[in-house]
């Protein structure tokens, strides 16, 4: 019989104690599968103690995630401890080192190490996998990498952070505050111990920089993602939208454009009768456009243990079944650095502020918006009180910059009281 794949699991919170459970439950149709039996040695976690839905108590244990990186029985290492630097980057690269191949789930780790990481593995001729670092059971890595081989990518657009549209759409179906929403979501175990990676868009954005590197042949750039969390979105805004046809969604955008490479992770209004609009709760998208396939959409639970483990089995298997393919889909020292775009794809965008109710506010900021070369499509004025009328404006096509630069003078006109709020009106 081929030898077994032995495989040791450093991580056992909800998604390593899944993997585990996959293994426990599907052995004999896993081996079927991948050819050969896969069997986990030994697992690592910071307590052995502590009470678990799984037993483990048949697996070598290690305090240390990086003597686990290094057992001789070990021939693949499954990193699920997450952290984008200390034991577990020190444990993949030891992992590595010691001629291991690794499956990860670790979005933070790759978003920032992942040139560098990909260098070492195939250096080694390890395979490093981490489709469960991307919109959980969603297989969009394997969808990009290889199904999709064929195609020269145009855009890829994901709703990615399932706490983030937990709390949009709730906002939305509850006409509750964003306030209560995140304090429910806090509640309900959404949150990531640091909630500004949910709510700050910064966890999606760790996603969408694996995409673009993948999609477009270059190195993952983190850095140059232009990253807006969803914090200033109120509940009114999202009814506002909707009142002019569209949904906000916390989207991630990469596109390769002549002016250079394109990220985003931003709120964004997207049509209401697209498939992105239509995504409610803790559910992922990701949305890819090929010059031969045209549009597809994957759509998932992009969390959870179930989920996430079947992604991280899914790259167990292929490494059992002997696949070694290029991390990033081609040779890592082939992949470019992508000059980031300095301006956006011009798009419509939504305005929402609140003017004074006197005569001729509306006039300056229309002539404002006319000086900066914006032009409006729509506007409404919403039920007002005596002094103040709160306006909604839908604008023709225009840069981030004019944008910006209109924003940043409406305060000037001396009729806009609060913050104006702009978001972009994706073309999907
Ligand atoms: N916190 C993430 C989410 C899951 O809410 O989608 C892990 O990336």
């Amino acid at each position: 019989m081929t030898s077994p794949l032995r495989l040791g699991i450093i991580g056992l919170g909800t998604v390593g104690i899944g993997v585990v459970k996959i293994v426990q439950r599907h052995g004999a149709m896993i081996a079927a599968r991948a050819g050969r039996p896969v069997e986990i040695t030994a697992v690592s976690a910071r307590s052995r103690q502590k009470n678990r839905s799984a037993d483990i108590s048949a697996y070598g244990w290690e305090d240390d995630p990086v003597a686990m990186a290094r057992r001789e029985d070990v021939d693949l290492v499954i990193e699920l401890m997450g952290g984008e630097d200390g034991p577990a980057k020190a444990s993949v690269e030891a992992a590595l080192d010691a001629g291991k191949d690794v499956v990860t789930a670790n979005k933070a780790l790759l978003a920032h190490h992942g040139q560098a990481l990909a260098e070492r593995a195939e250096a080694a001729g390890r395979a490093l996998r981490f489709e469960a670092a991307v919109a959980g059971g969603i297989p969009v890595i394997k969808a990009l990498g290889e199904g999709l081989a064929g195609n020269e990518v145009l855009r890829v657009m994901g709703v990615m952070n399932g706490t983030c549209n937990y709390i949009l759409t709730r906002m939305e179906s509850a006409g509750l505050s964003y306030e209560t929403v995140f304090e429910e979501a806090r509640q309900l175990g959404f949150l990531e111990a640091d909630p500004e990676l949910d709510v700050g868009g910064i966890d999606a954005a760790h996603k969408l920089s694996l995409l673009a590197a993948l999609a477009f042949g270059c190195r993952v750039d983190f850095d140059a993602i232009e990253l807006q969390g969803i914090g200033a979105i109120a509940t009114h805004d999202i009814r506002l939208a909707r009142d002019m046809g569209y949904a906000i969604k916390l989207l991630g955008v990469a596109q390769m454009t002549g002016r250079g490479l394109e990220q985003r992770m931003t709120p964004c209004l997207v049509p209401e009768h697209h498939p992105l609009a239509q995504l409610d709760g803790g559910t992922n998208m990701v949305v890819i456009e090929g010059d031969s396939v045209g549009q597809i959409v994957l759509r998932g639970a992009g969390a959870g243990e179930g989920p996430t483990a079947s992604a991280v089995m899914g790259d167990v298997i292929d490494i059992a079944r002997g696949m070694r393919l290029p991390v990033f889909g081609q040779p890592a020292t082939s992949l470019v650095a992508a000059p980031p775009a300095a301006v956006s794809t011009g798009a419509q965008w939504y305005l929402r502020m609140v003017l004074l109710d006197k005569p001729g506010a509306l006039a300056k900021v229309a002539t404002l918006l006319g000086e900066t070369g914006i032009s409006i499509d729509r506007m409404r004025q919403y039920g007002h009180d005596d002094a103040q009328a709160p306006v909604l404006i839908v604008t023709h096509k225009a840069s981030s910059d004019d944008i910006r630069h209109a924003m940043a003078a409406l305060p000037g006109t001396g009729v806009v009281v609060g913050e104006p709020v702009a978001l972009r009106i994706e073309e999907v």
